[in-house]
Parts: structure tokens; C-alpha cells; sequence
């Protein structure tokens, strides 16, 4: 989204959010409306914590990418210390974007306008034949806060955003014998989806469309079946011997919980029937992740955040981005970590690690592009969520109520 749009008043916000109905779908304004898709914008993407790349995207001095949103340009770099910064791709002298290309490596950033030049860190390095009292240190590229959790780099673009540290540290414990800050990106594909960034997610957070729209996913995973049935797979599966010592709680901060607050959530579950990896015949596809021993059956669904969930079997892991570009685009970027010293063609094949969330992204982007066509009729109206659809219907009001609060 380039265009500035004028975000709506409180009040006309809290008619719509109070004309909801619970456990049903949103109204279409939600998945419509400029000024609705602004105050998004503002209200959650500028203050929550946002994956925006894995550190192997960047393993050497000087590498770099750049994460865009919304109106907002994020430059994500290694220093000569080893260390990754996020720093708002705006000159500091006239506000012209420093850096053009969105990845490579380079020793400083040049602004192409007038040539002032930045370092790694973002601290203005050389400015040409400004006035004697000029302060330098004073106009570095501003630097947003950043945090590298296990390997996966998140940033927020708010002055003041909560502490991710804090509420991501029982997550933390348990996603350990993975190592997953020891892993590589495989493969990295965008899905864009022709639909408002709340029917992507809303999409993902359910599985009750997974019989019905991933055959090749069902065929593997329990996930699809319901509650009663999948709680009995998961007893039994739990009574198994565990010796990858991964952990069966179950963690996750309801959406009851405060707005700001980043979102986590831990579960792990048994795949379908002797199924060991998310491949299409169900056998492992690379090697044993992290401190794991073997090939235990089990699959990890992972939150962290609002809009970056993981899918961890014993020997990949797939990464899921939602990022809103305007009212009704959206990206879904999918990227598939092995170990990192896994080579490709000798320890796994490309097409054989990404055939399964290809087949199903794909899907995926199909359901949810229909989704938005039938929602922006005149004939929708919102219909009830079903049991195998709690986390929408929660996510429904989580969003009414962060929307209506200043
Ligand atoms: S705007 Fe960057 S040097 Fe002038
Ligand atoms: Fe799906």
C-alpha cells in the first residue's frame, strides 16, 4: 500500500464491531474497505513483532535484504560484528530511499540523491559540504528494534513495542533441541493471494478445510481430523516412548489476551499413520534437525506472532509469512529450513522437501482467492464458524476489539 488513506473514526469502527454477531464471519467492510485496511495497518502491523527473514539470508558482513510494508522500507543487515540491524531505509537528509536493490552485500549504504553514505550499523559515515556545526551523529539511519529468535529475525516498527523477549521465553525452552538457529533456508517461494490479509490468515488458522481442499496434506497429517478424534491420536502418541525429549505441553496465549501481547503457541501431534516427514509418501526428506535422534512420527505446529506460523517435522521445518500489501493483496511467503549442513542433491532433494506446502500453498491461494471474490458479493452475508473452527472464530474477535482500541 502506497496511497496515504484516512483512517476512520473510533466510533464508526465500534457500530460495525458492535453489529457483530460471535461465531460468525466478519461483515465484507472488514475485507473491503480502504480506510478499515488503513487503520489494520496502523492499529497491528506497525506495532506487532513481524518475522521478517532467517539469519542464513544473511551469514556474512555486509549481506543484506530489504522487508517492505505498507508505506515502510526496512533494510536488514549483518554488521562487521556479526550483528543484524533493521534500519528504515529514509535518508536523513532529504528522505530519499538508501537502498534500491532488495538483496546483496555491500560495505555502506549510498544514498543515491546527494550522496551521503551510512554504515552497516546505519551511523552517517561521510555527507558532503554541509555547514561546520553539522552534528553527524545525530542523523544515522534510524534503527528499529530487532530480535533473532532461534535463527528467524523479527522486527517492530513501533517506538515502544512489547517485550519479546519476555513472552516468547516459554517458547523458547521448548523449540531448543530443534536448533533451528541451526539451520538454512532450502527454498523460498511467495504465494500472493488476491484477497484481504484476514482471509489468508483466517484461512490458515483453520483445518477444517484440510479434507475437503488438501488431499495430498490429509493423506499426512491427523490435523485435519476433529477435536474428539485427534485428542485420542494424540494420547496414544504421547504414550509412546519419546527419545527426541521434545515436549507434549501445549502453550498458547489465547486471544483474550492483550492486543500487543506476541501471540505464541506450541503443539505437537502425531502425523498419520506411519508417516515420518510432510513429504507425499510420508518418508523423511533430509536429516535429523538439531540435537533430534529420529524420526519420531510427530509434527510441531508453532506461533509466533500474529501472522508467522512453523510447521517443524524431525527434519525440516516450513516457515508461513502473511504480509498485507493493499486492501485485497496479500503475500504468503513460504520458506522450507533444513539443517545447515545439509547438501542439496546429496542430503535431500529441492522438489521432494518443498513438493507438500507447494501443493498445498497453491490450494491454499485457489480457496482463498474464491473466498474473497464470494465475500465481496452483494448476496454474502457472515455464516457460522464450525467446531473445527475455533481459532478463526477467536482471531474474528480479537481483531473487532484491537481495532477499537486506541
Ligand atoms: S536525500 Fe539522501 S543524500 Fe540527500
Ligand atoms: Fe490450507
Amino acid at each position: 500500500m502506497k496511497t496515504i488513506t484516512p483512517t476512520p473514526a473510533l466510533e464508526q469502527l465500534e457500530k460495525l464491531a458492535a453489529a457483530h454477531k460471535p461465531g460468525y464471519t466478519l461483515d465484507n467492510t472488514f475485507y473491503q474497505s480502504p480506510e478499515v485496511f488503513a487503520r489494520d495497518v496502523e492499529r497491528i502491523f506497525m506495532r506487532t513483532w513481524l518475522y521478517v527473514g532467517h539469519v542464513s539470508q544473511i551469514p556474512a558482513s555486509g549481506d543484506y535484504f530489504l522487508f517492505d510494508i505498507a508505506a515502510e522500507s526496512v533494510i536488514i543487515v549483518r554488521d562487521e560484528d556479526g550483528a543484524v540491524h533493521s534500519l528504515a531505509n529514509v535518508c536523513r537528509h532529504r528522505g530519499s530511499r538508501v537502498c534500491r536493490e532488495a538483496s546483496g552485500n555491500t560495505n555502506t549504504f549510498v544514498c543515491g540523491y546527494h550522496g551521503w553514505v551510512y554504515s552497516l550499523n546505519g551511523e552517517l559515515r561521510s555527507r558532503r559540504f554541509m555547514a561546520d556545526d553539522f552534528e553527524p551523529f545525530r542523523f544515522g539511519l534510524k534503527r528499529l528494534k530487532t530480535h533473532v529468535f532461534h535463527g528467524l529475525i523479527f522486527i517492530n516498527l513501533s517506538a515502544e513495542p512489547s517485550d519479546f523477549e519476555a513472552e516468547t521465553a516459554p517458547l523458547s525452552t521448548l523449540l531448543e533441541p530443534l536448533q533451528l538457529e541451526r539451520t538454512k533456508v532450502a527454498a523460498r517461494t511467495n504465494y500472493p493471494v488476491a484477497a484481504n490479509w484476514k482471509l489468508a490468515l483466517e484461512n490458515y488458522l483453520e483445518c477444517y478445510h484440510c479434507s475437503p481442499a488438501h488431499p495430498e496434506y490429509a493423506r499426512i497429517h491427523a490435523l485435519r481430523l476433529p477435536e474428539p478424534q485427534l485428542r485420542v491420536l494424540r494420547e496414544e502418541f504421547r504414550a509412546k516412548p519419546n527419545p527426541n525429549g521434545l515436549s507434549n505441553e501445549h502453550l498458547e496465549t489465547g486471544y483474550e489476551a492483550d492486543s500487543d501481547v506476541t501471540r505464541i503457541y506450541y503443539l505437537r501431534s502425531p502425523l498419520s499413520g506411519d508417516a515420518l516427514s510432510g513429504s507425499e509418501d510420508g518418508k523423511p526428506l533430509a536429516p535429523l534437525l538439531g540435537r533430534l535422534v529420529e524420526h519420531d512420527g510427530g509434527s510441531i505446529d508453532v506461533s509466533i506472532g500474529l501472522v508467522t506460523y512453523l510447521l517443524v517435522y524431525t527434519d525440516h521445518a516450513v516457515v508461513y509469512r502473511f504480509t498485507p500489501r493493499d486492501v485485497q493483496t496479500s503475500d504468503m511467503e513460504v520458506t522450507w529450513l533444513v539443517r545447515d549442513d545439509a547438501e542439496e542433491g546429496v542430503d535431500y532433494e529441492l522438489e521432494r522437501l518443498t513438493w507438500m506446502w507447494d501443493v498445498t500453498s497453491k490450494a491454499d491461494k485457489r480457496i482463498i482467492n474464491d473466498n474473497q471474490a464470494g465475500v465481496n458479493s452483494r448476496f454474502y452475508e457472515p455464516g457460522p464458524f464450525s467446531e473445527m473452527e475455533s481459532s478463526p472464530r477467536d482471531f474474528a474477535q480479537w481483531y473487532l476489539r484491537t481495532l477499537c482500541t486506541p
